[in-house]
């Protein structure tokens, strides 16, 4: 059975109260309750410390939005993975589409980061998508078909098994236009697709596979209820406390 993953991403969206209050606000959301899903939220960095304070010992995990693939050395501004195992933090996102597009980080780093937080034992949720453009010059599977083989390539069918992937449709992220459960699946069902061909079957089958852009309360049920679709990495609805607990 594939693991459902709900995961919030924080970006660069809070200050710090607002930060603590929803990381409470999440808590005592979550107390006395089951959720059948992994729970995942990715603060801001500087937010980590503060988050991990309110949420370690309850079941929702939390990661970090990037790193810097090296142990500790002279990178101005980055984080390492060394600094993230100081709080036993595991989970790391990989290659969201702001970074791709205003970072100009591209496959092959972002293989890099992939291949150097596996070997520090982490887990990489890694992100792809398309942009607009892309989708209307019939390009999407070529794009994507390049950011699994590039972002991908040399990694161990034993390592890749705890990597998740998160289809990140670029005109879907922040813009309240939801892929419809159509479209995303067809994106989902070329991904699993194409993990079989890189790796083997039973790692395709197995591997969670979230959608992500506009995800929100009233549209993630008929998201989820498609075959290839295990659950949502989630902006703007996972930074506020009342939706992210309706999306769980
Ligand atoms: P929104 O849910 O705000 O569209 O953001 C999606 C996203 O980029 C999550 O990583």
């Amino acid at each position: 059975m594939r693991q459902t993953i709900i995961a919030g991403n924080w970006k660069m969206n809070l200050n710090l109260k607002q930060a603590k209050d929803l990381a409470e606000g999440i808590k005592s959301g979550l107390k006395n309750k089951q959720t059948k899903h992994k729970v995942l939220v990715y603060p801001s960095t500087i937010h980590i410390q503060a988050v991990y304070d309110i949420l370690n010992g309850t079941d929702v995990a939390i990661g970090c939005q990037n790193i810097y693939p090296s142990k500790l050395a002279a990178f101005t501004g980055e984080t390492s993975t060394d600094q993230l195992k100081d709080l036993n933090l595991k989970y790391v996102l990989i290659g969201h589409s702001e970074r791709r597009q205003f970072l100009g980080e591209s496959n092959e780093f972002l293989n890099q980061k992939i291949i150097y937080t596996l070997k520090e034992g982490m887990i990489p949720m890694y992100c792809i998508g398309e942009t607009l453009e892309e989708r209307e010059d019939n390009k999407t599977f070529d794009v994507l078909g390049k950011q699994l083989t590039v972002g991908l390539q040399n990694i161990s069918k034993e390592d890749v098994k705890v990597l998740s992937i998160a289809y990140e449709p670029v005109w879907a992220i922040g813009t309240g236009k939801v892929a419809t459960p159509e479209q995303a699946q067809e994106a989902h069902a070329f991904v699993r697709d194409k993990i079989k061909s890189i790796f083997n079957a039973e790692i395709a089958e197995n591997m969670s596979i979230l959608y992500g852009g506009s995800v929100k309360p009233d549209n993630v049920q008929s998201l989820m209820s498609m075959k290839d679709i295990d659950g949502g990495l989630v902006g703007g609805a996972s930074q506020k406390s009342d939706s992210f607990l309706a999306l769980l």
